[in-house]
């Protein structure tokens, strides 16, 4: 019986990840929406890490600097090892990572389960423990693993998630905490459905610290895609990792891609109630003050770090015909009692969105409790700055099309 106990012990070991990195959603930034292949390079990488630093960013917690596709030489070295591209990268990856590590940044880089990348360079498959030592060697500190160029196309759920645990395997066993971030998708198709990386026993946190469940973010309506799939995961994101609803797009002019101001600040409300990792896709050497507001925001910040680390979750939605077309709430509970609550204005116009029976009822306060308000976009109270348990709350927001109100609800300390 003991015997037993202990093989199945082991089995489980070497089937989940098991390095402690999924205490709280990672927070940082990613080349891709930013650089592209185009402007991968040392210099731009060390510009952003002191960026970073500089603009405050770094202190406000966001402290990956993920370096995504393009990193690569097109060819392996002499003994089969990734190198970076000699071109583009003349000082090799270690030192990088040392400068990065110097800046008090953590570093991040990307590879793929297929034999090239999205991009077309040098992959893992075969190589996985190879890699996974390499990258452990550089310091490396997170990795994206992505979903192209797989031998029997990107949905195999057999053989995805088979290569895909080589390289969790092959983290594990360096012995170095490297965040695991599985890219999937692979065809990037909107239409498909990758929303079982969380829930088949094989994916989610048995798999890796986080998971993708739809296809890139790269303007409002993938954005919304990506939120609605993760409304579907509340479960799967509370358990082991995070769910992955991709990047943050910010607002600012220069970046590759980016969303108006309104729905920028509306992706991060809602990737804060989501618990999602907060990775900033923007062109961060030229943030605009708006940008930088919205991401150094900390109370926003707290409630997507929070330690009780229960993802949020959509509690009323009245659409008109499809749910990208609607008034929402959505809430997540805190550690500290309170309750978080993202008021969203997805019509074409003005709306008041009102919590009511059915909101309420969804919500752990007792009926008749006296509740404070707070508006986190504010920093005071909200406009209606107290609310009773039970009765309708009504929230204006004066401009639909993403518009969203972020508020924390809290229970009145009767003295
Ligand atoms: C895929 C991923 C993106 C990015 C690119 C890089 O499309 O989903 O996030 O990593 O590959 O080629």
């Amino acid at each position: 019986m003991a015997k037993l106990a202990v093989c199945l012990a082991l089995v489980k070991l070497g089937e989940s990840l098991d390095n402690g990195l999924s205490q709280a959603p990672p927070m940082g930034y990613n080349t891709w929406n930013d650089l592209g292949c185009k402007n991968m390079n040392e210099a731009n990488i060390k510009a952003v890490a002191n960026t970073l630093v500089d603009s405050g960013l770094r202190d406000a917690g966001f402290v990956y600097l993920n370096l995504d596709d393009c990193w690569m030489a097109p060819n392996r070295d002499a003994s089969g090892r990734l190198q970076g591209n000699p071109e583009t990268f003349p000082t090799g990856m270690k030192a990088l990572a040392d400068y990065i590590h110097s800046k008090g940044l953590k570093f991040g880089i990307y590879s793929d389960r297929g034999s090239a990348t999205c991009q077309g360079l040098p992959a893992s498959l075969g190589s996985e423990e190879l890699d996974a030592q390499t990258f452990a060697e550089w310091d490396v500190d997170y990795l994206k693993h992505d979903n192209c160029h797989s031998s029997t196309g990107p949905n195999d759920k057999d053989q995805l998630f088979k290569e895909f645990g080589l390289m969790r395997d092959g983290l594990n066993a360096t012995g170095r905490p490297i965040f695991y971030s599985v890219c999937g998708g692979g065809d990037n198709k909107p239409w498909s459905d990758i929303k079982y990386y969380a829930s088949d026993p094989r994916g989610g946190g048995a798999l890796a610290n986080s998971w993708r469940i739809s296809s890139d973010v790269v303007e409002w309506q993938s954005c919304q895609l990506a939120y609605l799939a993760d409304a579907e995961l509340t479960e799967y994101g509370s358990n082991g990792g995070f769910n992955d609803p991709d990047m943050l797009l910010g607002s600012s002019d220069g970046s590759a891609r980016s969303l108006t101001s309104v729905r920028s600040r509306s992706q991060f409300n809602l990737w804060a109630i989501l618990m999602a990792p907060l990775m900033i896709g923007a062109n961060i050497r030229e943030l605009d003050a708006y940008d930088l507001a919205t991401y150094t925001n900390k109370e926003v910040i707290a409630v997507n770090q929070d330690p009780m680390r229960k993802q949020g979750r959509l509690i009323v939605m009245n659409k008109v015909l499809v749910p990208q077309i609607s008034t929402s709430i959505w809430a997540r509970e805190l550690a500290s009692g309170n309750v978080a609550l993202l008021f969203m204005n997805n019509l074409r116009k003005s709306s008041s969105i009102v919590c009511g029976s059915d909101c309420w009822s969804e919500l752990p306060f007792e009926a008749g409790a006296a509740l404070d308000v707070r508006d986190l976009w504010s920093f005071g109270p909200a406009e209606t700055a107290s609310a009773v348990a039970g009765q309708d709350y009504q929230v204006d927001l004066s401009s639909g099309n993403g518009k969203s109100s972020l508020l924390i609800f809290s229970a009145r300390i009767i003295v």
